[in-house]
């Protein structure tokens, strides 16, 4: 019997190593070194199938390398770890093209090379994106609608006399997502404002993985089958009322693109389901994770109480007027601190096909049609990169980057949250802007404490398409006004210079 399992055995494994003899794709001496699986053929499917995307996080530790290769049946990945190497795939962008990814209808058929410069439809949709969501005037016009309705909800909230108990998270989600799709799709007719589109998107988020395949969706994730139904059917409905017209400037100037491009009014109904989808998975989770690391250390939500209060100075006030921008400019640590809050927790994995065979660093060959990750995970945890307390949260870290007082001096390529290069986050800005609101707001008003006693940080499962991950179980809280400023009139406003 067990010779007839060791043949077996020994049969299968030869027929893997013949597999991955014949199958792969040839690797040429000097593209990135190759990482051999443990079993042939489809020991890389296995460790993927095992550890999720924490797969590559072991790969990078095992082998200590600035890029490596893994093959997979039929695909090659290049996996980067060094921020020098990302400096130089960023600046080869046209060839090295994070395109590919998301070209999936024959309308946003393109010259993915852009010989001819960033023209067709993707490429003039996100040009436009990127303008009306840089600092400036329609950045500005959008995040004060978002600051009206934070504002509302967390004042609404003052008016309980009890504590509110709510899921930290779950929460958050509530009112993010209100306060973020009035600001993009405007505070009279925004199609969120209807319970069951609120629950659609976040169904598709769940069931993603299920909806992405395809494959008889109605059978095999009909929650998120609906879902999307309710969702495109909501968007149809405000694009034939002409509510698009009085919407963001990041939403009418994306119609003005598609309507260049004569795309069906069907397929534009589509596509703000990746517009609603980018603008609201990974800011909901940021900003709970940033209130839940200031609020579950005591210290450092009473240096950051502190601070604020005397810049706003509420002492013996009544009425006080706090002008966001002023508090964010004259208190640096906020931003650093939401900056290390999104280090700490991105798991991005940002990817990008090879258009042409491409030479990075002097030395690694890119082969065309080879897939390239850049992990922020791995990258965000290196100590070479960031010194030894690469995985403890610092609030003051890039403070002191920024004033040259940290030992290690971290390239800016190494910061992966928002990606980088050619598809780095459109939505940076506004994302931080809100999350900076709700932050200072927060404290101003409002004290968290966990319902069960203690701070714990709660696991997480990793997502196909969320860079900030959203916990497995919620953390429950209570939210109870601050005696201390319960007596206020709060106005909030966002008036830059
Ligand atoms: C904390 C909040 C957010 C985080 C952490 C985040 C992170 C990211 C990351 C990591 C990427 C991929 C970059 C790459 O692959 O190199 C990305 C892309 C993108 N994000 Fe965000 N994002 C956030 C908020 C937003 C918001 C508010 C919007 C919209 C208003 C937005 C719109 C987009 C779009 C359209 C892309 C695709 C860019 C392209 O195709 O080139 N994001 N984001």
């Amino acid at each position: 019997m067990i010779a007839y399992l060791l043949s077996a055995l020994a049969i299968t494994w030869a027929s893997l190593v013949a597999l991955d003899r014949f199958l792969s794709i040839p690797h040429q001496l000097n593209e990135p070194p190759r990482i051999l699986p443990k079993v042939p053929f489809i020991g890389h499917i296995i460790g993927m199938i095992q550890h999720g995307s924490n797969y590559y996080e072991i790969l990078t530790k095992r082998s200590g390398l600035p890029i490596y290769t893994i093959y997979l049946p039929g695909s090659k990945i290049y996996v980067v770890t060094s921020p020098n190497l990302v400096t130089a795939i960023d600046r080869r962008s046209k060839t090295i093209s994070f395109g590919p990814y998301v070209l999936s209808v024959d309308l946003l058929a393109e010259d993915l090379l852009e010989d001819d410069g960033p023209v067709g439809l993707r490429p003039e949709t996100l040009k436009v994106m990127h303008e009306s969501l840089a600092p400036g005037d329609d950045l500005q016009a959008i995040t004060r609608v978002m600051l009206r309705r934070v504002a509302e909800h967390l004042e609404a909230l003052h008016c309980r006399e009890d504590a509110v108990v709510a899921g930290l998270f779950d929460w958050t989600r509530k009112f993010v997502t209100r306060a973020s799709t009035d600001a993009i799709y405007g505070p009279s007719n925004n199609p969120f404002h209807k319970e069951d589109v609120y629950n659609a998107l976040w169904t598709i988020d769940r069931e993603f993985v299920l909806l992405g395949l395809n494959i008889l969706p109605n059978i095999l994730s009909p929650k998120g089958a609906r879902g999307r139904r309710v969702f495109f059917e909501a968007m149809s409905k405000y694009y034939a009322a002409g509510h698009h017209k009085t919407a963001s400037p990041l939403v009418q100037a994306r119609h003005q693109v598609e309507s260049k491009y004569g795309m069906p009014q069907k397929d534009m109904e589509h596509f703000n389901l990746s517009v609603s989808y980018g603008l609201l998975v990974n800011t909901v989770p940021s900003s709970a994770w940033v209130l839940y690391h200031v609020y579950s250390q005591p210290s450092l939500l009473s240096d950051v109480r502190q601070t604020i209060d005397s810049l706003v100075r509420i002492e013996g006030s009544t009425d006080v007027r706090v002008n966001l921008p002023d508090v964010i400019k004259a208190y640096p640590l906020l931003e650093s601190l939401v900056q290390e809050v999104l280090r700490l927790h991105s798991t991005n994995a940002s990817g990008r096909v090879v258009l042409r065979d491409t030479l990075i660093g002097d030395k690694y060959l890119l082969r065309k049609d080879a897939i390239l990750l850049i992990l922020s995970k791995g990258m965000h945890s290196n100590t070479e990169v960031w010194g030894p307390t690469a995985s403890t949260f610092d609030p003051t870290r890039f403070l002191k980057q920024r004033a040259g007082r940290d030992p290690h001096r971290v390239p800016a390529s190494a910061y992966r949250a928002w990606g980088s290069g050619a598809s780095v986050c459109p939505g940076r800005y506004f994302a931080t802007n809100e999350i900076l609101s709700i932050l200072i707001i927060m404290v101003l008003r409002y004290n968290v404490s966990p319902v069960r006693g203690e701070w714990k940080m709660p696991a997480t499962k990793s997502h196909i398409t969320t860079s900030i991950l959203t916990p497995v179980t919620d953390i429950d809280v209570h939210i109870r006004p601050r005696k201390e400023t319960s007596g206020i009139q709060w106005t909030f406003t966002w008036e830059t210079e």
